[in-house]
């Protein structure tokens, strides 16, 4: 195993008239899963195919187990890959493809085949061994693919994208099992994918891609629950997180006709973006609900959507809009007046200008009750 160093990696397309990866740093731990996730066209895959050795970087290094590869093909890096489209070979049986990395590596024979045997264990394949690609669904194709990338035991693996090609719930399903396998062979794994529920179900740290930097690398519920910018907490999370803009007057932050009892340290009489994501509003049906007193502030509803797990509600407040997240039970209706509570230890605080997190690293008090 081996742990995998890339360090200011720039790289721009001869056609290209921007950096795909703009001077990217980022380290993957020995054993560790990182998730590079992002949208379409932000360069993930350029970023990955620099580590494989599929392409070339303008500068910077890699560097895999301490030793800098940046200079090395492909096959003297010790990597194995896993892509979106999977790559496997039609005229070949299902032993064949999953073998084909060991045949490629002259592993002896008898090893080859307890290897291949392993892995199609491991993928739930031992039963299609004999099968052609043509004879296989479109998840047992992909489950081929990756049992070919572990047969190897390569010292890291790196997978662009592998799921996309499956349906939803077999994307689901295979989601959890490719999590359970890696971190069954404790293999230093770097993960591509554009879906944001993906990248925080799979890694150990998740790193948050734009434009070809790295907006945000940390543990998934770190980052979601922190975004250091703005980006990052709107592209995080489903729905993303709420955004609006208000005023920190003293100890309240005004936005519109409505007033939060809100502290925000070292930011007075300026202007602040709040980000709030929706399971930290809390929603009281009022009037003739019991609890609905003078706390909170009051909203409208303007959509309530049943989720079966929660009701997720679209509000009007402050002359904006935003989601909220009750219970199951909760009762709403278009129209409805109910009113808000905010968990002020869960809002955070951004530059408006920047939308960059107003402390760096840490945030500002706001744990006194409202
Ligand atoms: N072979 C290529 N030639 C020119 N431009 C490319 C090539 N591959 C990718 N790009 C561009 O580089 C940027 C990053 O692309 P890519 O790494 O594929 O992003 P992602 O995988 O995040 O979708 C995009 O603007 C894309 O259009
Ligand atoms: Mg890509």
């Amino acid at each position: 195993m081996a742990a995998v160093v890339v360090d200011r990696l720039v790289k721009t397309y001869p056609s290209g008239s921007r950096r795909a990866t703009d001077d990217i740093s980022l380290e993957v731990a020995d054993g560790e899963f990182l998730v590079l996730v992002g949208p379409s066209g932000c360069g993930k895959t350029t970023l990955l195919r620099m580590v494989a050795g599929l392409e070339t970087p303008d500068s910077g290094s890699v560097r895999i187990g301490g030793r800098d590869v940046t200079a090395l093909p492909a096959r003297e890096r010790g990597l194995s890959m896993v892509f979106q489209s999977y790559a496997i070979f039609p005229h070949l049986k299902v032993r064949d493809n999953i073998g084909f990395g060991l045949r490629m590596r002259k592993v002896a024979k008898a090893e080859q085949t307890s290897r291949m045997q392993r892995a199609a264990d491991l993928l739930d394949l031992s039963d299609y061994l004999d099968r052609y690609p043509a004879q296989l669904s479109g998840g047992q194709r992909q489950r081929v693919a990756v049992a070919r990338a572990i047969a190897v035991d390569a010292d890291v693996l790196l997978m662009d994208e592998p799921l996309s090609n499956l349906d939803a719930l077999l994307r689901l399903q295979f989601r959890a099992e490719l999590k359970k396998i890696v971190a069954r062979l404790g293999t230093t794994t770097l993960y591509v994918t554009h879906d944001q529920a993906e990248a925080m179900s799979l890694g150990d740290r998740v790193a948050v891609m734009r434009d070809g930097r790295i907006a945000q690398a940390g543990a998934p519920m770190e980052v979601y629950d922190r975004p250091a910018e703005q980006f990052v907490g709107g592209f995080l999370g489903a729905p993303p997180m709420n955004f609006f803009l208000g005023t920190v007057e003293g100890s309240r932050l005004v936005v519109g006709d409505e007033a939060l009892a809100v502290r925000v340290p070292g930011w007075q009489d300026k202007k602040a973006l709040v980000g709030v994501r929706a399971e930290n509003i809390t929603a009281v049906a009022s009037p003739g609900d019991p609890h609905a007193g003078p706390a909170g502030v009051a909203a409208e509803v303007e959509v309530a959507e049943p989720t079966g797990a929660a009701m997720l509600l679209t509000v009007r407040w402050a002359g904006g809009e935003l989601k909220v997240q009750a219970g199951p039970g909760f009762r709403a209706a278009a129209g409805d007046r109910i009113r808000l509570t905010f968990a002020d230890a869960t809002l955070r605080f951004y530059d408006p200008e920047t939308s960059l997190a107003l402390t760096a690293g840490g945030f500002p008090d706001t744990s006194h009750p409202m």
